[in-house]
């Protein structure tokens, strides 16, 4: 059974860097912090990097969407306070070097789906050392193809609300977590998931009451951009 810390930093150091980057992966260290999420998207040249949006102009000096995007254009973008935008292989090596227990969000660029989820499962597969990463994605495409790459990963669902036939879902895949927004979790859904024994974790909680409140009522961890949330 996967074991999980009540906080998970968002977008690998939640507030105290730019998401996504390295130095969040760092900062999270740094601070005590025990597993990180961040989100993976492809670029055209078919690299996992570590993205939120499907389109630069948010997070990065840069223009148009990452996955027509090359590497040598992707990787001169500064994505806040001098930082690149990272790999995934990258990643893994600080999530190794941290011992970082890392929930990959796979986060498909429209059309990508499958592609994507292929990509993400085939590099954990064949090059991910350290703690056995969780990959979670809203793309059921892509995650069922990650599924089929690499059958023996660990996998989390991720709704904002939790559909009624989750159970099912999660039977299809083999999926040991169930993810959600905070605002939709119900006590009805808590009771389900304790008694099928599937962990429940909620984003994006940023007050440490509420934080409490979740774990009072059965919620297992928060992904939070506040890492010192429970300090
Ligand atoms: O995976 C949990 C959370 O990161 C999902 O929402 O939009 O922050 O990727 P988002
Ligand atoms: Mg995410």
């Amino acid at each position: 059974m996967i074991v999980l810390p009540r906080l998970i930093a968002h977008r690998c150091g939640g507030n105290r860097a730019p998401e996504n980057t390295l130095a969040g992966l760092h900062e999270a260290a740094r601070a005590g912090c025990r597993a990180v999420e961040f989100d993976v998207m492809l670029s055209a040249d078919g690299t996992p990097v570590l993205i939120h949006d499907e389109t630069l102009e948010r997070t990065t000096n840069g223009v148009g969407r990452v996955c027509e995007t090359p590497d040598a254009v992707l990787f001169s973008l500064d994505a806040g306070a001098g930082e690149r935008i990272p790999t995934l292989a990258e990643a893994a090596v600080l999530c190794q070097r941290y011992g970082l227990l890392a929930n990959i969000e796979i986060k498909p660029a429209t059309g990508h789906e499958a592609a994507t989820g292929a990509s993400v499962a085939r590099f954990v597969q064949e090059r991910w050392q350290g703690l056995p990463p969780l990959l979670s994605s809203f793309s059921a495409e892509a995650l069922q193809a990650a599924w089929r790459v690499a059958p023996a990963l660990q996998y989390g669902l991720l709704f904002e609300a939790v559909p009624a036939d989750w159970q099912r879902q999660c039977g299809a895949i083999g999926a040991v977590t169930l993810h959600c927004a905070a605002g939709r979790v119900t006590d009805a859904l808590l009771a389900e998931a304790a008694a099928a024994g599937v962990p429940v974790l909620c984003y994006t909680v940023n007050e440490a009451g509420a934080a409490q409140a979740l774990f009072a009522r059965g919620v297992s961890s928060v992904f939070s951009d506040r890492i010192d949330l429970l300090a």
